[in-house]
């Protein structure tokens, strides 16, 4: 069967516990008819997961956490693991965001750490890799982007158990989209490498309703990674709307 494409909203450190159910109604009313088409995903603050969980449970949406820790429990102050996430009610589990390795200086090998424990707590995570400006103007992103989906992914992980999110550092929140052939060239890069022929793989970076279908149409694109435009309902509709041709 052919995988729907995955609409993942990743809302960072925004929004509110009472501003949920007002969001959840709001974005049902775009996903309803679109039933067995795209899976669209929320990655709220992980306080808030308890409360969206029920909101939910009568949609097609489904939940995953921004970030888990390396280890399945311990004295880890301020940390969330896999499987707590699990508990709570996700699927899956953003792991190396651009933010988390350049604000906590997660390298490559923590990254994997983190893939596998997210794994083994029966999740799936969303493995992001991207390239820095430098590294687009030096005419080495491909390069780069391989090195580090390499160290970031665990060793013999299937490609079944796992996502790619490709996010050129550069394009996060900056409103800069790379050009499509651009995105398509690595994208078709990644899938053709040696042991991760196949694998799925979203694009983030300023993925909004303007320039969501054209993304998307790429046969190469799995489905995207959305941060600013995930937080309006609206937005976010529109954007997995456009996953679905429309
Ligand atoms: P953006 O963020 O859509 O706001 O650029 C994407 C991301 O950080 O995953």
């Amino acid at each position: 069967m052919h995988a729907l494409p995955l609409i993942v909203g990743n809302w960072k450190m925004y929004g509110s516990v009472g501003a949920l159910a007002a969001y959840v109604s709001d974005l049902a009313r775009h996903t309803s008819a679109l039933a067995g088409k795209v899976e669209p995903v929320l990655c709220p603050p992980a306080l808030f997961i308890p409360s969206l969980a029920p909101l939910l449970h009568s949609t097609t949406m489904a939940l995953g956490g921004q970030d888990c820790h390396a280890a399945s429990e311990g004295a880890h102050t301020g940390d969330i693991s896999a499987k707590m996430l699990k508990e709570a009610g996700c699927r899956y589990v953003i792991v190396g965001h651009s933010e988390r390795r350049s604000a906590y200086h997660e390298t490559s090998a923590t990254v994997r750490a983190k893939a596998e424990a997210a794994r083994a707590a029966g999740l799936i995570p969303i493995i992001c890799v991207g390239e820095s400006l430098d590294e687009r103007e030096k005419g080495i992103a491909l390069k780069a982007v391989e090195t580090q989906t390499r160290e970031s992914v665990p060793e013999g992980m299937n490609i079944t158990e796992f996502l790619l999110a490709y996010e050129p550092v550069w394009a996060i929140g900056s409103g800069h989209t790379p050009e499509m052939s651009d995105i398509a060239a690595m994208h078709a890069h990644l899938m053709d490498m040696e042991g991760f022929l196949g694998v799925r793989v979203l694009y983030g970076g300023s993925v909004k309703p303007a320039n969501a279908r054209e993304i998307l149409s790429i046969q190469s694109v799995a489905g995207a990674l959305v941060g600013g435009s995930s937080l309006k309902a609206d937005d976010f509709g529109a954007i997995i709307t456009a996953a679905c041709g429309g």
